[in-house]
């Protein structure tokens, strides 16, 4: 699947994040070895620390429908280019190592559209393995 593509389903399903705390929305669409897509909100809670970002929202689906290859995920959050966190770089590598993570914000026209993607080997070098 086109990365654009992929971004736009992550853009729109940031409208569906539940942020009454910090009224940041973040949406996340992640694509398996076999061309499926599952997407993921964060999903914030009064105890702040409860909170679920998208990235790990969106894996957690895909895992528990026996999801185990992935090829890319997309992020998006409005007009902000919002790299993952460091917990869940950390939980991708245990599934993806390599994944393709793409940001935004999209930029129609411009050089890739705006788009900017890296391999998660760049964004956590290194990953802790047990
Ligand atoms: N958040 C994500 O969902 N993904 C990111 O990549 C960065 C942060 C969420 C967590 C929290 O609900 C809000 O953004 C502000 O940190």
């Amino acid at each position: 699947m086109d990365y654009r593509e992929l971004y736009r389903i992550a853009e729109d399903a940031a409208k569906n994040a539940y942020t009454p705390y910090s009224h940041f929305n973040v949406g996340a669409a992640l694509l398996t070895a076999g061309g499926k897509v599952y997407t993921g909100v964060n999903v914030e809670n009064s105890s702040y620390g409860a909170t679920i970002c998208a990235e790990r929202t969106a894996f957690v689906k895909a895992i528990s429908e026996g999801e185990r290859e992935f090829t890319a995920i997309a992020v998006a959050a409005g007009d902000t280019p919002a790299l993952p966190c460091g917990i869940c770089r950390q939980f991708m590598a245990e599934f993806a190592p390599d994944i393709d993570v793409i940001t935004g914000p999209m930029k129609e026209g411009e050089e890739g559209d705006g788009l900017q993607v890296r391999p998660l080997t760049k964004l956590l070098p290194e990953a802790f393995v047990l």
